[in-house]
């Protein structure tokens, strides 16, 4: 990238490429402009995707592959909604019926999936660098859906552009991260998103579930909920990720929602207009209550899953202009 100097931190630099980037493989690394003009590309597909006719042909004639290796609601049907809607073949491709089930490696299914000439490769996996590892191998972009417990950037991009549409800007805002931080792929792409964007950023878990890492990651740690809570303006929630874990980390679900379950009387304690949020899937009555989470006045969880199309509708369309021979990117 060709940077020149720029009033402000958040400000495109002159004379750069807006997003000049081959894959988006993380949120680590980002600029905070380069994060904000994504924001504002998926504010097209926000108001595209309200409307009756939702159909643009910004992708006409592409392929895009979602290789998903683990479980997914969300993120899988957003990508598949988000390619559809803009017009390219979407083939979808779950592990458990692939030849991965007959040991077929992973480099050896992303050089099939590279065969294929598809334009953009979207993928999730249970281990953490298998996603830049088919990057390496592949002649198109590819999107991170999730990686282990490394990073899931496209959900960071969707409640960065959810909270920015409930509070306006990001910066200067204190954003209370609760649950299972160690395991989570989301608080990881979260805390580099909001803290680059100017966030405060808290995290709260009990001791067993913060890492060592975030000591260089430029948020405060709490184990008491309450005291994380005070003055938040966004509160989200994480749910505990027992696939991820080996052992017990906690006494019990019981235990576990009494000291860090999000209920109406603890909310109390963050700011009388803070949002909720959470990414989903949730597990009601462990980490959030059902009065909270579905509270329409407070709650944003709906609102992310509807953020999530135009997000990822920007992202496949900014990632393929290269190969669309589309100039100009800002
Ligand atoms: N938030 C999220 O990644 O949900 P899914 O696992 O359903 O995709």
């Amino acid at each position: 990238m060709t940077s020149t100097s720029t009033s402000s931190p958040h400000q495109f630099p002159e004379g750069s490429d807006a997003f000049p980037h081959r894959h988006l493989l993380g949120i680590a690394g980002l600029q905070p402009w380069e994060i904000l003009y994504l924001l504002k590309e998926a504010e097209q597909w926000v108001d595209l995707n309200k409307k009756s006719s939702k159909h643009a042909d910004r992708l006409d004639g592409l392929t895009v592959i979602n290789a998903f290796f683990e479980n997914s609601t969300r993120t899988l049907l957003s990508f598949e909604i988000a390619g559809k809607r803009m017009g390219a073949d979407v083939v979808n491709m779950h592990a458990a019926q692939s030849s991965v089930k007959k040991g077929e490696t992973l480099i050896d299914t992303a050089v099939t999936l590279n065969s294929m000439k598809a334009d953009a490769i979207v993928i999730r996996h249970a281990s953490s660098g298998a996603v830049q590892l088919i990057a390496d191998k592949v002649d198109c972009p590819v999107l991170n859906a999730g990686d282990g417990r490394h990073e899931h950037p496209t959900q960071a991009l969707l409640d960065a552009l959810t909270i920015q549409r409930r509070k306006g800007d990001i910066s200067g805002l204190t954003i209370t991260i609760c649950g299972d931080v160690m395991h989570s792929r989301v608080a990881r792409s979260n805390i580099y998103c909001l803290t680059t964007l100017g966030a405060k950023v808290r995290v709260c878990a009990p001791p067993s579930l913060l890492p060592d890492a975030l000591d260089r990651m430029n948020v405060e740690s709490f184990t008491n909920f309450d005291d994380a809570l005070a003055g938040s303006d966004v509160v989200m929630m994480l749910r505990l990720q027992s696939e991820r874990m080996s052992g017990d980390f906690i006494p019990s679900p019981r235990e576990y929602h009494y000291l860090y379950g999000l209920t109406k009387e603890r909310l109390k304690n963050a700011k009388p207009d803070a949002l909720i949020m959470h990414p989903g899937p949730m597990n009601r009555g462990v980490e959030i209550d059902s009065e909270v989470a579905d509270d329409l006045e407070r709650s944003a969880i709906t609102e992310q899953v509807e953020m999530g199309v135009a997000v990822r509708m920007a992202c496949l369309d900014i990632l393929t202009r290269k190969s669309r021979g589309v100039e100009g990117w800002s």
